[in-house]
């Protein structure tokens, strides 16, 4: 201490050796990244719930998002502090592991920040608190395991309360009675039609498209955990359904890319519906008189164009004779009845056009000739909606004219344009072999209710799919994160020295969500969270904030049941976002 102090002026040791002796740095730069992710996690707490607020965001090109998402909130949000950035990125990982939760995650990350900062100002070292969340962490999910009811994938009634429970807290709410089956009967669908065949042959036509560096989670399939049954918690699995038998044992993939949501705005969220087929938000022209409806449709996906060819240069081409001109329409002309007409022989009835931006995908002649050979054409398929198209009709993408044969045609009993309250689509039904995928048409009164439903809908799509993934569901309302408080704050008095210390903040921290709860119902948040720690207390498992009465009841009876995934992925990247800040204790600007 003495050299420390006396020595620099004398013997010229360097500032930045001096600088680190004091240690402020260090504490500095991890105050200031604490503080920043704890201002994202406050900023998205108002949403959490079902009585949670929602958000108005405006993004830099003035369009205007309205929300109740986390992922969705933060994703918009400027966020420019690279440690507010961790916030944010957590979010979109609980978004990709579990779907829902995007709220909680980043509300607990905030609350376990507040708490590790409390544990630095009592002298514990970052790197100890770090370490005993991540073991209090592991400890929460055996707690939670514990307590979760396994759940039957052929037990539609549980899979429906998880689904509305995830679609409470949405601005969607009250049409939960038609997103919620919708949701289900999406997923159980996949689930039924991937039954028959093998896991592997599943997989393998898709294997290219995994390598999407968000796919990986998206597919990740794990086995089944029949978790211990759970006293507390009554979720009834009725034996011998009449739908296939989705055995637990077998690990089955959901890819949620399989189910399209196709949003068309007119009419409300009511007439949102599940389609027996394909639906294509594109318009069937008719200007040049073509059909509008084909029964026993023969459909060609094409991908090639309609118009006359285009030199590869830009170059002028000066015609000063009259009869030259007319060779050169003639010759247009014939090239295009040459290709229409091959399209009518291989008997196609039905062109589902690509997008093109090179040139018109067809132009106004090639529409007469293929009204007149009574060809119905959409056009305007993007690029990415191929595969999925060709799959669902199980049709080949034809790249060439000359590659246009009738094997590579689809079949479907019809193909409509229907006109529902004001939206128009396209509807392919009774197709020949479907491929195991499923379309839904989301309809709203306008782009802002719409886009929140589908958001909505995709949540509520995810938390079925994390049934699949992990087949247990624990009550929700605050009820497990109590639990998991008390057991953890028990277990904390049977350890030692800083560690015990670390646990109980650990375990008070995970208050956070039943106490937001209460806050944002607009209840007495200390009233409400003791209360609901005395019925834990008394062997009151599954007691939870029921927000509708305002007071503690049995969360089962309100039906509000949410996937044991859901919780415990929160629990787990919380901790490992805020060990990560933990250990942090510098920052460098890069050149
Ligand atoms: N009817 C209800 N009564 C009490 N609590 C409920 C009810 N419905 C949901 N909850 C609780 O609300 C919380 C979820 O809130 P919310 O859906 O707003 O946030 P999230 O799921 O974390 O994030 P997001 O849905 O935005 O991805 C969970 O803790 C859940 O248990
Ligand atoms: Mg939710």
């Amino acid at each position: 201490m003495s050299t420390a102090t006396a020595a620099p002026a004398a013997t010229g040791v360097p500032r930045q050796q001096k600088a680190f002796k004091t240690q402020d740095k260090p504490d500095e730069v991890r105050r200031s990244n604490m503080n920043a992710a704890k201002a994202v996690s406050d900023a998205v707490r108002t949403s959490l719930g079902p009585k949670g607020m929602d958000k108005m965001i405006q993004t830099a090109n003035g369009e205007v998002v309205i929300t109740n998402d986390g992922a969705t909130i933060l994703k918009h949000m400027a966020v420019m502090h690279p440690a507010a950035r961790m916030l944010v990125e957590l979010s979109q990982a609980q978004d990709i592991e579990a779907g829902d939760g995007t709220t909680s995650v980043v509300v607990i990350a905030g609350s376990l920040l507040g708490a590790a900062e409390k544990m630095l100002n009592k002298g514990i070292h970052p790197t100890i608190i770090a370490e005993s969340f991540q073991k209090a962490a592991a400890k929460a999910v055996e707690y939670l395991t514990e307590i979760s009811t396994p759940v039957d994938l052929r037990d539609k009634e549980s899979l429906l309360r998880a689904a509305n429970t995830s679609l409470n807290s949405k601005i969607v709410s009250q049409y939960s009675s038609v997103l919620a089956p919708i949701a289900v009967n999406a997923v159980t669908r996949l689930l039924h039609a991937s039954k028959p065949k093998n896991a592997a042959t599943t997989a393998s036509p898709r294997s290219p498209a995994t390598s999407n560096p968000t796919s990986p989670a998206l597919n990740a399939t794990r086995p089944s955990s029949s978790s211990s049954g759970a006293p507390g918690a009554s979720v009834t699995v009725p034996e011998g359904s009449s739908d296939t038998p989705a055995s637990d044992v077998e690990p089955i993939s959901i890819d949620l890319r399989d189910i399209r949501l196709v949003k068309k705005v007119g009419g409300t969220i009511d007439d949102t519906e599940l389609v027996e087929g394909l639906v294509l938000e594109q318009n069937v022209i008719t200007s040049s008189g073509g059909p509008s409806r084909m029964e026993k449709a023969k459909i060609a996906v094409c991908q090639f164009q309609l118009s006359s060819p285009k030199p590869d240069m830009d170059n002028q081409i000066v015609v000063n004779d009259y009869r030259q001109m007319d060779k050169i329409l003639k010759e247009e002309r014939q090239y295009l009845l040459n290709m229409c007409k091959k399209i009518k022989k291989s008997g196609c009835n039905v062109l589902l056009i690509q997008k093109s931006i090179l040139r018109d995908a067809v132009n106004e002649l090639a529409l007469h000739f293929l009204a007149k050979l009574k060809i119905l054409v959409v056009k305007d398929v993007e690029r990415e909606e191929i595969e999925f198209v060709c799959r669902t009709l199980n049709a080949k993408p034809i790249a060439d004219i000359e590659a246009f044969t009738e094997d590579k045609l689809a079949y479907a009993d019809l193909v409509d344009e229907v006109q529902q309250s004001g939206a128009k689509v396209v509807k392919i039904t009774g197709i020949k072999d479907m491929g195991q995928t499923v379309s839904v048409l989301c309809t709203g009164a306008n782009s802002l209710v719409l886009e929140e439903s589908e958001r909505s809908l995709h949540d509520a799509l995810c938390v079925v799919r994390c049934l699949v993934k992990r087949r247990a569901l624990i009550a929700g309302g605050g009820a497990p994160e109590v639990h998991v408080s008390r057991l953890l704050a028990q277990h904390a008095q049977s350890l030692k020295g800083t560690q015990a210390y670390c646990f109980s903040a650990f375990a008070e921290a995970l208050e956070i969500i039943p106490t937001t709860l209460a806050e944002n119902a607009g209840l007495n948040p200390i009233a409400i969270v003791t209360e609901l720690r005395n019925r834990h207390a008394l062997g009151e498992r599954t007691a939870g904030i029921n927000v509708r009465k305002g007071q503690i009841t049995n969360i089962l009876e309100e039906n509000v049941l949410q996937p044991l995934l859901v919780n415990t992925s929160a629990i787990e990247l919380a901790t490992e976002t805020v060990a990560l800040l933990l250990k942090v204790d510098d920052f460098q600007l890069s050149r």
